[in-house]
């Protein structure tokens, strides 16, 4: 009380202001409390292109960072219409902790599932490179698509993994593609982009640094595909060889498409609008320190 005596003034305004914002609902003020959360969600909830749908594939690998990623991904999502989700654990069943979030995010989803060989896993010290990450999870993806949808219907593919960061005027962009399109991926190939390099709307060649034999230098993030093209490559599927890791990109689109088929997105290409970021590994060690001293640590759930 004293301290509200003392700075009367100024407090009784703050929670004043305080009172009120708390009565407001922000769905229904959204224009007038946020004007860069309206603009950006009437831009592209009105966009006339958004009656064409994008199916977009994201496999997730379980790991202490998984929840994060995907609410982060899941928020992003709520800027974009007509978007259907298709996420594949990386599981043997598809676990209660995945689906109850998903379900949590109200997005139009299904969870699917698959394990990738414990074989072909990397073990602690191994590097990653040579290990298929993801493709079991979107070969499942793209036969889900083969038997969910109808050939000839007018939608985009687009694979998105769990840990990047997108955008929502990518999905603007998704949405132009008539065959095939791509457009600059940030933060890959040790650099600050991959990009193609286009004349007039077409690939005249590929800005990268990573060569290693890829006849598209590009990363997963950087294309599109329409869903014809996925249909009528009805057998297409990701390699999961070794010597395959690291050509998927190049594969599947030189499978489906071809160079001067590709068409530049992303205003000729000149805009980053997804980067291949990575969540950093946190070490949760001292979880097992406790076990070890016998002490018992209580998992709360995540929700
Ligand atoms: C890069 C590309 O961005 C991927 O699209 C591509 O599949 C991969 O390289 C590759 O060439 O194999 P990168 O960031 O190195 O991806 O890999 P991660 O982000 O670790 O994995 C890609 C996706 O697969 C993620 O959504 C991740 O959750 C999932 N994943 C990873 C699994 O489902 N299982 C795994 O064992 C590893
Ligand atoms: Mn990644």
């Amino acid at each position: 009380m004293c301290y509200l005596i003392e700075f009367g003034d100024f407090l009784s305004t703050d929670l004043k202001n305080t009172d009120n914002k708390q009565t407001i609902k922000p769905w229904e003020q959204l224009l007038e409390l946020y004007p860069g959360l309206n603009e950006p969600i009437r831009e592209s909830w009105n966009d006339p292109l958004s009656i064409r749908k994008i199916y977009m594939i994201t496999p997730t690998k379980t790991r202490a960072e998984q929840i994060a990623d995907l609410t982060r991904l899941a928020q992003t999502l709520y800027l974009v219409p007509n978007l259907f989700w298709i996420i594949i654990e990386d599981e043997i069943k598809p676990t209660q902790r995945i689906h109850r979030l998903l379900q949590s995010f109200h997005l139009p989803f299904v969870h699917l599932n698959i394990a990738t060989p414990d074989y072909l896993k990397p073990t602690q010290n191994q590097s990653t490179w040579r290990r298929p990450r993801g493709m079991f999870q979107k070969n499942i993806a793209l036969q889900w698509i083969r038997s969910n949808t109808n050939r000839n219907d007018d939608a985009l593919v687009y694979f998105a993994d769990d840990d990047n960061t997108y955008h929502w005027k990518l999905f603007q962009e998704i949405r132009k593609v008539q065959s095939v399109g791509v457009w600059p991926v940030g933060l890959v190939g040790e650099l600050l982009y991959e990009r193609p390099i286009c004349l007039n709307g077409k690939v005249h060649s590929w800005f990268h640094f990573i060569y290693r034999k890829r006849k598209f230098p590009t990363d997963m993030a950087g294309f599109a595909i329409h869903l014809n093209l996925i249909h009528k490559y009805s057998n297409y599927i990701f390699n999961v060889s070794a010597t395959s890791i690291g050509q998927q990109e190049s594969q599947i689109l030189d499978t489906m498409t071809t160079q001067d088929q590709l068409e530049c997105l992303a205003n000729n290409a000149s805009k980053i609008y997804v980067w291949h970021t990575k969540t950093q590994i946190m070490f949760i060690t001292a979880a097992h320190k406790l076990q070890k001293a016998g002490l018992t640590y209580d998992l709360i759930s995540e929700l």
